[in-house]
């Protein structure tokens, strides 16, 4: 079994479920220890016995990553627990369907831009405190190519996707000189919970989202997981700054 993430803790927000859930099985499978993070409970619970069945080392902690409160709590319980605090993937979101911007309300603006954007900075506001007493961390968000060109959705995912490219780049400046790296991923169409509903009920988007990609299919949450273990890892030590399509070529079009 590959080890390259022996002796490391990895926190994952998110993890419950699809992008999240494939990324914590992939550390876990790696050798980290796994703090699991997610508001849904159930799922949760069912990624850390899959952790485990996989012989994994994980916990699981029920949060909801807009709150400042929860944050803290998790990554106090995060070293409580495992005594520090490698790395994070801060990939928990949230994603509504297409609304003009005329019609778009400002309480699904607010909700959308907390889950989406202020979570990340809350969620790197606590771990590089922690990062900075070790010397050492990296972090990966999780922004989307929504989040590089513009896209057909609700006018807050594609200005909370491009907000987390923008504080991804400018938290990697500051921190480029205290060993802590930052970089994001940005998934193009995934097959997750968020949009396993319409795909499950609608073959017509199935087909025209994979006639979007440039590879001619929707990506999988193992793909889009695979990318941020590697940009977390000491394998990507030279890489800060940088945003990642993972999206089947969809921003190179
Ligand atoms: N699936 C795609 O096509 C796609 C494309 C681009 C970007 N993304 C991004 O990937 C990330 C992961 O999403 P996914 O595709 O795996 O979807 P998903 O719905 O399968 O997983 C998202 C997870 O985030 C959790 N979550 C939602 N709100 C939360 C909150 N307030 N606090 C804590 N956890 C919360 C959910 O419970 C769920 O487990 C998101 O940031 C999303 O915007 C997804």
């Amino acid at each position: 079994m590959p080890s390259e993430y022996q002796g490391k803790v990895v926190l994952v927000t998110g993890g419950s479920y699809g992008i999240g859930r494939a990324a914590a099985i992939g550390f876990a499978r790696r050798g980290a220890k796994v703090v699991i993070a997610d508001i849904d409970v159930k799922r949760g619970e069912e990624t850390l016995h899959r952790v485990k069945d996989a012989g994994g080392d994980a916990i699981f902690v029920k949060t909801d990553v807009s709150s400042e409160a929860d944050v803290e709590a998790l990554v106090n319980k995060a070293v409580w627990t495992y005594g520090k605090l490698d790395c994070a993937f801060n990939n928990a979101g949230i994603h509504k369907q297409f609304v003009s911007i005329v019609d778009f309300t400002a309480k699904d603006w607010d909700e959308m831009i907390n889950v989406n954007l202020k979570s990340v900075w809350l969620c790197m506001k606590y771990e590089i405190r922690q990062m900075l007493k070790q010397g050492k961390g990296s972090i990966v968000n999780t922004s989307s190519a929504a989040g590089l060109v513009g896209a057909p959705s609700n006018p807050a995912y594609p200005a909370s996707k491009h907000g987390v490219v923008g504080i991804t780049k400018s938290t990697a400046l500051e921190f480029a000189r205290k060993g802590i790296r930052v970089n994001c991923v940005c998934p193009g169409p995934t097959r997750t919970g968020m949009n396993e509903e319409l795909t499950a009920t609608n073959p017509e988007i199935v087909k025209a989202m994979d006639q979007k990609v440039p590879m001619g299919r929707i990506g999988e949450p193992e793909e889009v997981a695979a990318a941020a273990i590697f940009l977390c890892s000491d394998e990507a030590s030279y890489i800060t700054g940088h945003a990642l399509p993972v999206d089947g070529g969809i921003v190179a079009d």
